[in-house]
């Protein structure tokens, strides 16, 4: 199992281009099931999690090429199978978004109950909700969800609470559905948005994506699109945070500064000096310490339950107190003991973290135990007296793309072991 060694001390300083989201790419790449022709996608992150997704793909039949500068090409005019096997939705629950645009598509889905993750239950009943709404036959059973329909129709969905994939499994189904839907207290992320133009540039119908109700008018069939994934805002929010807790500074290119807008003005709260252009956003902390600064997470445009672990970390070291609130997950605190071993002094009650800002955290062997725990752990390593192991980085795999070459061109002293 790999692992990351981090000597903390170093100040970054430099320039890095963001990749590809994550979380728009997992959801474009299910979506790509909708169309039986050639569909071109650019700028994909070279993640484990997108690894994943494409085998799950190849599995239902889709022909996936990718070209000499690492653009993707999908074929979904021969689908052999309609099924999801447990094998590969326990490692990445994001597959559940191969339901909605298999359904709509084929009229059939078998796709594995996700199961929970570290992060908490991970329930998946405003997806079914949803597509039963819609006309669609659901059973679960022996772990399975199977789904049939002759032909979906549009609905009014109300969701009781926001869902991003759930928002998006909902809008792929509807795309071609008979009729129109409407979604409700929709999700607004980003992510969502992209989806939805990258539907639209098939030939889909949708409307008022990013707001809290989009309507969507189905229609007979999608065709081909060419299209490019949305940078990532997690993965840009994650370096400011790492440049930020050594006092350095750092302009990162192709990124949405409004896709930040909750993160950046935390950051100057915490005494950075942000800057933004139309595709970049320098931050300099001018060898600074940072100032505490209380946040709870919330749905987007609000404070990302993403990037509360590296916030944990940078509180973990600033002067003062402050409370972390996570509203989102009801598990998503798990980097606070490995924190604890590094020195920190955070007091969990209940869905807040108290923490007491220290001069110095002390390195000390650690474990990744979910992708955004893993970010924390680093950004701490990154502040922290002496050399840090963390292991079972596969977890940082999933969503970062090459994370020590990019820290390391930044000027941290970092190396994988592999193990
Ligand atoms: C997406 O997860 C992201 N994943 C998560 O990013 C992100 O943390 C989360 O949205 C919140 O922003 C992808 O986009 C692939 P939700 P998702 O449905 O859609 C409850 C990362 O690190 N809920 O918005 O699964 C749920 O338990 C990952 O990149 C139900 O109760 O999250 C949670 O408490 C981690 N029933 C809340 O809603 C459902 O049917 C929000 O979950 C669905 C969700």
């Amino acid at each position: 199992m790999d692992k990351l060694k981090i000597v903390g001390g170093n100040q970054l300083d430099g320039e890095l281009t963001i990749s590809g989201a994550k979380n728009a790419a997992l959801p474009i790449l299910a979506g790509s099931l909708l169309s039986s022709e050639v569909i071109n996608l650019q700028n994909v992150p070279q993640l484990n999690d997108v690894a994943t997704m494409l085998t799950l793909l190849q599995s239902l039949g889709v022909k996936v090429i990718f070209d000499e500068r690492m653009n993707l090409q999908l074929d979904s005019s021969d689908i052999s199978s309609y099924c999801a096997p447990y094998d590969l939705v326990k490692t990445m629950r994001a597959s559940i978004l191969v339901l909605g645009p298999l359904l709509a598509r084929f009229g059939q889905a078998k796709v594995s109950l996700p199961g929970g993750c570290a992060i908490g239950a991970r329930p998946v009943n405003f997806h079914i909700q949803g597509l039963e709404a819609m006309g669609a036959k659901i059973t679960v059973k022996n772990g399975y969800i199977n789904a049939s329909a002759e032909k979906l129709s549009g609905a009014n969905i109300n969701f009781s609470r926001v869902s991003v994939t759930g928002t998006q499994n909902i809008m792929m189904a509807a795309v071609l559905a008979r009729g129109e839907t409407v979604i409700k207290n929709a999700a607004k992320e980003p992510e969502v948005i992209d989806l939805a133009n990258f539907l639209n540039s098939m030939g889909a119908k949708i409307i008022d994506a990013g707001s809290d109700k989009i309507v969507i008018e189905g229609v007979e069939t999608l065709k081909e699109s060419k299209y490019e994934i949305l940078p990532d805002r997690i993965e840009a929010g994650t370096y400011l945070v790492a440049t930020a807790i050594t006092g350095g500074k750092i302009r990162l290119k192709q990124v949405v500064p409004e896709h930040l807008t909750a993160v950046i003005s935390k950051l100057e709260e915490a005494g950075a000096i942000i800057d933004v252009g139309d595709n970049w956003i320098d931050l300099d902390m001018r060898s600074k310490r940072p100032s505490s600064v209380n946040l709870e997470t919330t749905p987007y445009p609000g404070f990302p339950t993403d990037m509360q672990a590296q916030f944990c970390a940078l509180n973990s070291v600033a002067s003062g107190s402050a409370i972390i609130k996570e509203t989102i997950f009801e598990n998503r605190f798990q980097h606070i003991n490995e924190l604890h071993r590094m020195g920190a002094d955070i007091e969990i009650q209940g869905n807040n973290a108290l923490i007491k800002g220290k001069k110095i955290l002390t390195a000390a062997p650690v474990m990744a135990t979910d992708l955004r725990a893993s970010a924390g752990l680093i950004i701490a390593a990154l502040a922290a007296q002496g050399e840090t192991v963390i292991d079972r980085i596969y977890h940082i795999d999933r969503g970062y793309e090459r994370i020590e070459e990019k820290l390391h061109q930044l000027g941290a002293d970092i190396s994988r072991e592999s193990g």
